[in-house]
Order: structure tokens, then C-alpha cells, then sequence
């Protein structure tokens, strides 16, 4: 079993990003500057957004950090991404999600320019992925394939299982890995809450990965031996060994399963550091554009 460190992939990444920052700026070249909104005072949110901010410190760009009250309107709202699409100093833009329940999510996603949409949410950009378009790629789905390409992982021909078909992981992530492309050539089952007999497919699954939000939930009786799994969840959960009082869980049982895998990711330290890397990766190409 080998333990997929997407830690160590994503600090090599960061390294490969900062040495281009540094080769953009000896050709004179512009400093990518990624803007982050936030709104509200959700914890987690809170400490995505301040990990990205300082990112991006760390690999040379620039960065700024937009907060607003809970209560602001969604025109308000609107206007500051219309304002930040025209301002040329700026090459990304994210806002952070989850929005307050008075805020259409779409509406902000589809207000963003697809030209800084780094967070590949855009519908446009969604659609440039379906059909294997160079893109901004969702950041998670990304880190994801970055991790199975930077450990040789074989995928075409693969059966692999999503668990969740959330927007941010699950729905992309089926899409890329069944592209014509590598990582990907996959044949894909998407499963979610209606899914009947779950444990029967994810049984038949050679990747399995899992997006649900549910603290250990894949058990060993529900995987193959030698199946690749890649866990995406993060559940606080409180905890009597730990200093701070609580702990970091994934969506899959890891004790329980490890020895069955053959690739595993570990939670913290897997797919979480993946993503920061990539929206990086995203902000450096709204730089200096796509390949091919
Ligand atoms: N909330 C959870 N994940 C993400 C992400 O990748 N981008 C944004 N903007 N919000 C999120």
C-alpha cells in the first residue's frame, strides 16, 4: 500500500509555481494577483480563504482579501465582482462558498469573468472541461488528477466509483476521469444519496473517490482489495487526544481500509493540499495563459 502525500506533492508544486513567478518577473512580466471574497464569519471558510491568501504570499503573487459582512445584498455583491472582472490590476477571482442563504450562488458564479474564474466554476468553464478544452480545472478535481499523475497511477480502462456529486468535487471529477485524456479513460459511476446498493458498485470500483461529507464512512467490506482510494472528505470531529480538542476525518474508515488499498490518501495531508496548489496552478495561468 502506498500513501498518496498530497503534502509533499503540493509543496513541490508550490516550488515549480514560485520559480515561475520568478522567471515572469526577471522577464518583466506581470505578478499574478489573485482577489479573494469572502462573506460571513463561517470558521471554516474563514481558514480556506486566509490558507490561499497566504498561498499566494508564499510563491510570489499578489493577493488581496475582500470581506463583507453576512448581510450584504446580493447586488452589492454583484457590483464589487463586476467591479474586480474590469480591474486590470487583478488576474483571478474566487468567492469563497458557502454564500448566505440570500445570495443566489449561481448568480455570483456566472457574474465572474470566465477569464478569471480560477476556481472553474464558471458555467463556461465547466463546459470547456466537458469537452476538453484547456481551462481552468475545479481546483479539488484538479489536485486530484495531479496526485494520480505524479504517482504513475494507470486509470485508463479503470472502473472508477465518485461517491457525492457535489458541483465542487463529485460532478467534475466523474467528468475528467472519464475524458479521453490522461489521468482519465475511466468508465465512471456516479453514485449519490438515491443510489440503490451502494456498497455492491463501490465494491466493484479500481478508484474509488469519495466526496460526501460523512466522517468515515467507506468501511473495508465496501471496497476491493488493491483498489486505489482517494478520500476528499474533511469532518471536524471532537477528540480527548488531541491538544486543540478535535480532529481531522475523512469520508473513509482509513485504519480499517489501508491494508486492502493498494493507493490511499490520507486525511489531513491527501487531497486537502492539493487544492490550494492547484487554484495557484489556475491563477498562474490566468497569467501566462493555457498550453496547447
Ligand atoms: N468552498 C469549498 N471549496 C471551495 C472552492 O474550491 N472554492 C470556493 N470558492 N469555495 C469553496
Amino acid at each position: 500500500m502506498t500513501i498518496l502525500d498530497g503534502k509533499k506533492i503540493s509543496k513541490e508544486i508550490q516550488l515549480e509555481i514560485a520559480k515561475a513567478v520568478n522567471k515572469l518577473n526577471l522577464e518583466g512580466k506581470k505578478t499574478p494577483h489573485l482577489a479573494a471574497i469572502l462573506v460571513g464569519n463561517n470558521g471554516a471558510s474563514q481558514t480556506y480563504v486566509n490558507a490561499k491568501v497566504t498561498a499566494c504570499k508564499n510563491v510570489g503573487f499578489k493577493s488581496t482579501l475582500i470581506q463583507f459582512d453576512n448581510n450584504i445584498s446580493e447586488k452589492d455583491l454583484l457590483m464589487k465582482v463586476d467591479e474586480i472582472n474590469r480591474d486590470k490590476e487583478i488576474d483571478g477571482l474566487i468567492v469563497q462558498l458557502p454564500l448566505p442563504d440570500h445570495i443566489n450562488s449561481i448568480r455570483i458564479t456566472e457574474a465572474i469573468s470566465p477569464l478569471k474564474d480560477v476556481d472553474g466554476f464558471h458555467p463556461i468553464n465547466i463546459g470547456k472541461m466537458a469537452l476538453n478544452i484547456p481551462t481552468f480545472l475545479p481546483a479539488t478535481p484538479a489536485g486530484i488528477l495531479e496526485l494520480i499523475k505524479r504517482y504513475n497511477i494507470s486509470t485508463s480502462g479503470k472502473h472508477c466509483v465518485v461517491v457525492g456529486r457535489s458541483h465542487i468535487v463529485g460532478m467534475p471529477i466523474s467528468i475528467l476521469m472519464s475524458r479521453n485524456s490522461n489521468p482519465g479513460n475511466c468508465t465512471v459511476t456516479l453514485t449519490h444519496s438515491r443510489t440503490v446498493n451502494l456498497k455492491n458498485i463501490t465494491k466493484t470500483a479500481d478508484i474509488l473517490i469519495v466526496a460526501l461529507g460523512k466522517a468515515e464512512f467507506i468501511t473495508s467490506d465496501m471496497i476491493k482489495e488493491g483498489a486505489c482510494i482517494i478520500d476528499v472528505g474533511i469532518t471536524r470531529v471532537s477528540s480527548k487526544y488531541t491538544k486543540s480538542g478535535w480532529k481531522l476525518l475523512g469520508d473513509v474508515a482509513f485504519d480499517d481500509i489501508k491494508d486492502k488499498s493498494s493507493y490511499i490518501t490520507p486525511v489531513p495531508g491527501g487531497v486537502g493540499p492539493m487544492t490550494i496548489s492547484m487554484l495557484l496552478l489556475n491563477t498562474l495561468k490566468s497569467v501566462t495563459g493555457f498550453d496547447s
